[in-house]
């Protein structure tokens, strides 16, 4: 065998091919095992085709191996599929339609090994590997996927309009495997995606969101995502995305181009963190600015409140795009709205007060948000680049010293906004919010001490503005020292 499997995977494959040789089929494996074994990247997962009935293979195999693995099956689509030793085996019998996940039509057309191999979506995935004993590890490779493999293509095995047709998410996916793998569409593929690329409209927004964020956990996001737009895809599913493309001139002053900075700053980040949610961050952070753009007369082009507008979009565009509702998008829209904050503690003579806000506002966040921001000075200007980030080096470490001394990370005012509630009788409400504000701004200025009864006594006062007396009382919160 030509690709480097490890002896339990050697010895599993063993037993396909016995067994396939048992019931007289031939069987393969194919896609995205091979490929990845080929290119020396770790995969976890195997395909195997054979001709005839993959259930049945997928079984008789089972039977063999100890412990017994549960052979899961789609009776409809003639696959089956068991877990062995956190190695996942997809069993299938090879067809003359179109392999894809969803096919609608589920009663399929059984074929040759080669007639499989052509409905496949790329060269590089229609490799296959003999597992009958005859030919075990005989490569069968009808397209010269591995000629592709090694010159780095993404070539279609059928004309690219057809293997496009059968499934148009395949679209998403040659532009996912461009940019994990790092390899150039054949122009002609590329051409193809942008004469079909309305028809991805009849996939589903959980598959075209698997892809976009195995694209956006690529080492350089930036390359699928402009391929995404210049094809004509993203517009059919993220057109806010695409609203942040091009430039206006008014006067002669025109602004960045909001899109390719926005790459920039995903790809910055990418090089700091594999968190994909803190890429999300990247990737939404200006995403308000096509809404709050302004040309005033004396100052040019302004975006203002644009991190206000972004933080209220995040959540309608993780619902759009099938994205976790859940502290994920919190943590995504907190980071959005916080983006500006650090650097404009870069600009003026700052007092330690603001630096305590700022690690109040993004408590557990503050590296993250700090990443972001970092990542946030593009300018082709390197001089300029270099005097902010030496700037912002600074910033940086007044927070670290703040931090070390007064702990606001994970500092709660000594009076919860529970705490109000039940003092004043008040259900949630502006109010609540107003008298939670004033304790904790007159802790972090230092106008009160960080205790229960001088937080207490300011909360009298303010309410009292507002009309409020209190009715009844709390128990103590344990006193910390910090701030
Ligand atoms: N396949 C296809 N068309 C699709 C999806 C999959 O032809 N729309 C075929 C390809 O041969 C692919 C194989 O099915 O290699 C397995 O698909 P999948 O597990 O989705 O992808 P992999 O290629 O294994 O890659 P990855 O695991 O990175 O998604």
């Amino acid at each position: 065998m030509d690709i480097n499997c490890s002896a339990e995977e050697l010895s599993i494959f063993e037993t396909v091919g016995r067994v396939s040789d048992q019931m007289s089929t031939e069987c393969y494996l194919i896609g995205g095992f091979v490929r990845d074994k080929l290119l020396g990247r770790p995969t976890k997962d195997a395909d195997i085709v054979c001709t005839g009935d993959g259930i049945a293979l997928a079984q008789a195999v089972a039977h063999q191996l100890k412990p017994k693995p549960h052979v899961s099956y789609f009776k409809n689509f003639g696959t089956a599929h068991f877990r062995f030793h956190e190695f996942d085996v997809e069993f299938v019998g090879a067809r003359k339609e179109s392999y894809r996940a969803e096919s609608r039509k589920p009663d399929v057309e059984p074929g040759t090994i080669q007639d499989d191999q052509l409905r496949r979506d790329f060269t590089i995935n229609a490799l296959a590997v003999s597992l009958n004993k005859e030919n075990f590890g005989k490569l069968t490779d009808p397209f010269n996927g591995l000629a592709d493999l090694e010159s780095k293509i993404i070539r279609t095995p059928l004309g690219p309009d057809i293997t496009f047709s059968d499934d148009p998410l395949r679209m998403m996916r040659a532009i996912r495997f461009a940019t994990q793998l790092q390899f150039d569409i054949l122009p002609e593929v590329f051409d193809a995606i942008c004469r079909n690329a309305e028809r991805i409209k009849i996939i589903s927004q959980e598959r075209i969101t698997d892809e976009l964020n195995k694209i956006m956990a690529a080492p350089k996001p930036s390359v699928g995502l402009d391929l995404l737009y210049k094809s004509g895809l993203l517009k059919y599913f993220f057109p806010q995305f695409v609203d942040l493309t091009g430039v206006e001139i008014i006067e002669g002053k025109g602004h960045k181009d909001n899109f390719y900075h926005t790459l920039q700053v995903i790809d910055n980040t990418a090089a700091k963190s594999d968190n994909l949610w803190l890429r999300w961050a990247a990737l939404l952070h200006d995403i308000g600015k096509p809404a709050t753009k302004r040309f005033e007369d004396g100052h040019g082009w302004t975006f203002h409140g644009h991190e206000v507008v972004g933080e209220r979009m995040t959540p309608r565009i993780f619902k759009q795009l099938k994205l976790p509702l859940n502290e994920k998008m919190k943590y995504v829209a907190k980071l959005v709205s916080l983006h500006l904050r650090p650097i404009s503690l870069t600009k003026e003579d700052i007092t330690d007060s603001a630096m305590r806000r700022l690690l109040f506002d993004a408590g557990e966040d503050i590296d993250d948000l700090m990443i972001l921001c970092e990542s946030d000075i593009t300018s082709k200007n390197k001089q300029k680049v270099k005097r902010f980030l030496e700037n912002f080096e600074m910033v940086k470490e007044r927070l670290i010293a703040v931090e070390e001394n007064d702990r606001i990370r994970t500092w709660q005012p000594p009076i919860s906004g529970d705490d109000i509630m039940h003092i004043f009788n008040l259900t949630p409400s502006r109010e609540v919010g107003v008298l939670k504000n004033a304790i904790k701004d007159a802790i972090l200025d230092g106008v009160i001490t960080n205790s229960y009864d001088a937080a207490y006594a300011l909360l009298v006062a303010k309410a009292a503005e507002l009309n409020l007396q209190p009715v009844n009382t709390v128990a103590r919160q344990e006193e910390n020292n910090q701030p």
